[in-house]
């Protein structure tokens, strides 16, 4: 999309109060979102560690914008659909966290490290071959990190000896390199008890530093050491072997986070869906127009917002079933309510555009850029 396309989209809102803006839309409380991005920038200053924020939650790049310009080194990806549109953006330090596998998509991988510094986690001599063959046919250079597997039983060779083997068949590989080791403790990032993610955190990033020290006594250096999520990003982003924490909820949080003790209390939630009740069948249940295709689910129910007396129970496709339980709360179709999600990340990926509002006003449109870029 063009600038010009991007400002005829979004004159018609700015300046509207959020509550004439037609539903569902997705809003993001500016105040709240600049002061997650401030908090934390504020910790990654004071340890070893440098943030590379995950963009699989916002998907878009303005807001990796706001995050590089507030000290990241630069973003996570899990898609090459998101590392097109942040390298389209401009964005050149990026790490795709996944395995980019297959003809096509190393073709898209190569055209990327044309224009950027583009990282990518692998986990098997094949792939590395098959990324080392196409780089070479274009003559680019891919920059590569061993994943290890520390917990989660996702990707990653595991820890040690196979670590070092994959470390050394890229050393092996032309117009590729080995820059460090990546482990992802997802796992124990939304434990909410403190103390029980502290010691699962820890005991998995240990797997990590154990390789690095593996890889080092047989004279392989590791200068990166990537992990960590916003559960987490204050225990992996103090362990000073560590040089960047992956964190990505933290710019919108959503009350499955806002839970986790020690995580919660550092953010705000600063995203919401807007949605209008379209009907008042009984005293008692009302039904608005926010179902699962704008609301993500799977980590419960997504409840509303400022208002008292008012439960969601249940949704489906288009519709959103509310129990009204305070015989002095009443609705009528037409009233406006806020829902909090309960997984950012999934709800972003079911929307067009952020409605970024200050002091109840439309202050701001954002594309989201990387929306559906499931490839
Ligand atoms: C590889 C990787 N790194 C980091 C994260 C952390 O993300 P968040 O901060 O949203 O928990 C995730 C989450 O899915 C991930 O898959």
């Amino acid at each position: 999309m063009n600038l010009d396309q991007d400002t005829q989209r979004s004159e018609p809102f700015i300046g509207m109060h959020k509550t004439e803006l037609d539903t569902p839309a997705l809003l993001i409380d500016l105040d709240k979102f600049e002061a997650n991005i401030q908090t934390m920038a504020a910790y990654f200053s004071t340890v070893n560690a440098m943030l590379r924020p995950h963009m699989k939650t916002h998907k878009t790049p303005i807001i990796a914008h706001k995050q590089i310009a507030s000290g990241a080194i630069g973003v996570t990806c899990a898609k090459l659909g998101e590392a097109e549109a942040a390298i389209h953006a401009g964005i050149r330090d990026v790490l795709i966290a996944n395995q980019i596998v297959g003809k096509q998509k190393i073709a898209r991988l190569i055209n990327l490290a044309r224009h950027s510094e583009i990282m990518v986690a692998v986990d098997s001599a094949q792939n590395v071959q098959a990324i080392s063959e196409a780089a070479s046919a274009k003559g680019a250079h891919v920059r590569m990190l061993v994943e290890v597997n520390i917990g989660m039983d996702r990707c990653g060779v595991e820890p040690g000896k196979p670590a070092l083997e994959l470390a050394n068949v890229i050393h092996q590989s032309a117009n590729v390199s080995f820059e460090g080791l990546m482990g992802y403790e997802g796992h124990t990032v939304s434990r909410p008890d403190r103390v029980e993610r502290n010691a699962a955190a820890r005991a998995a990033m240990q797997l990590l530093l154990d390789t690095k020290d593996h890889l080092e006594k047989h004279d392989v250096a590791v200068p990166i050491m990537s992990g960590g999520g916003t559960g987490t990003f204050n225990i992996t982003g103090s362990i000073p072997e560590m040089t960047e924490v992956q964190a990505g909820s933290y710019v919108f949080m959503d009350s499955t986070y806002r839970n986790v003790e020690g995580v919660g209390e550092h953010f705000n939630c600063s995203l919401s869906v807007l949605a209008t009740v379209v009907s008042c069948p009984s005293p008692d249940r009302i039904i608005v127009d926010t179902g699962l295709k704008v609301l993500a689910k799977e980590f419960g129910i997504p409840q509303p917002v400022g208002v008292t007396g008012v439960e969601m129970t249940g949704l489906s496709e288009e519709h959103g079933k509310m129990q009204v339980s305070d015989e002095n709360v009443s609705f009528n179709p037409g009233d406006k309510l806020e829902i909090l999600p309960s997984h950012c990340c999934t709800t972003v990926n079911l929307h067009d555009r952020y409605y970024g509002i200050r002091n109840g006003i439309v202050e701001s449109v954002w594309e989201i850029a990387a929306r559906g870029k499931a490839q």
